[in-house]
């Protein structure tokens, strides 16, 4: 007899991915193989339940369930908004909560409230032109950065920046704060297009012991 075809998992890698495994191992999914901290794997089976698991950075997920190469993915709804890729989403998992902030020094708060022509510093560009230009009509440049964002208006690289807020401490630290929020953020499940109709009722169950789980969680 043909074997069941995997249902293959794409996870943001740390926290994201940590917080998961935890969610699913309540609902009796399990991956044995992940739990060895020395492994370098990078895909991990369980062959009985037909589940396949693998890491990628945040951003790649989206691409990675788009593509099919994963069936579902695990990743925060800020990488979805950015990414904008042709994918479901199903599912708000409820950790990872935080919030996308246009933040900076006080006296930044006068630049957004006079429409200035101000600089930008982002890890999320389209997020932040989004914002900027069909939300708040007001024309800015984008300079796009890898991390540590809070940097930008500490140096002068730009006036404000646009960037995720969960504890606050980051901004605290270094002297800046939040001067407008633009969304709150959580972790999402996202499911190929084509996988759904195909895998309707393995996806299906899935998402229905999740929401019973989250639900008996509080979440
Ligand atoms: C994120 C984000 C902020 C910080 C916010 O950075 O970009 O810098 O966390 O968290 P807080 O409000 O709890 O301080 P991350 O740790 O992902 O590193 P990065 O600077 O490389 O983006």
């Amino acid at each position: 007899m043909e074997k069941t075809r995997y249902l293959t998992f794409a996870l943001g890698k740390g926290r994201l991915a940590k917080k998961t495994l935890e969610l699913f191992e309540r609902i009796g999914i399990t991956c044995e193989e992940m739990k060895d901290k020395d492994t370098r794997k990078l895909i991990f089976v369980n062959e009985d339940q037909r589940f396949r698991f693998f890491l990628s950075k945040g951003p790649d997920v989206p691409a990675y369930v788009e593509y099919g190469a994963a069936d579902i993915g695990i990743v925060g709804e800020d990488t979805i908004l950015e990414e904008n890729r042709k994918i479901h989403e199903v599912l708000d998992l409820g950790f990872g909560r935080c919030r996308m902030c246009v933040c900076g020094p006080k006296d930044a708060a006068k630049l957004l409230q006079h429409h200035e022509l101000i600089r930008v510093a982002s890890k999320y560009p389209h997020i932040a032109k989004d914002y900027f230009y069909n939300k708040k009509h007001q024309t800015v440049e984008i300079i796009k950065l890898n991390g540590s964002i809070e940097l930008a208006p500490i140096v002068g690289l730009s006036e404000v920046i646009v960037d995720i807020v969960e504890t606050g401490s980051t901004l605290r630290e270094n002297g800046l704060e939040v001067l407008e929020e633009i969304c709150p953020l959580s972790a999402r499940m996202v499911v190929n297009p084509v996988s759904m109709k195909m895998e309707h009722s393995r996806i299906t169950k899935l998402i229905t012991d999740l929401k019973k789980e989250l639900v008996l969680q509080g979440v």
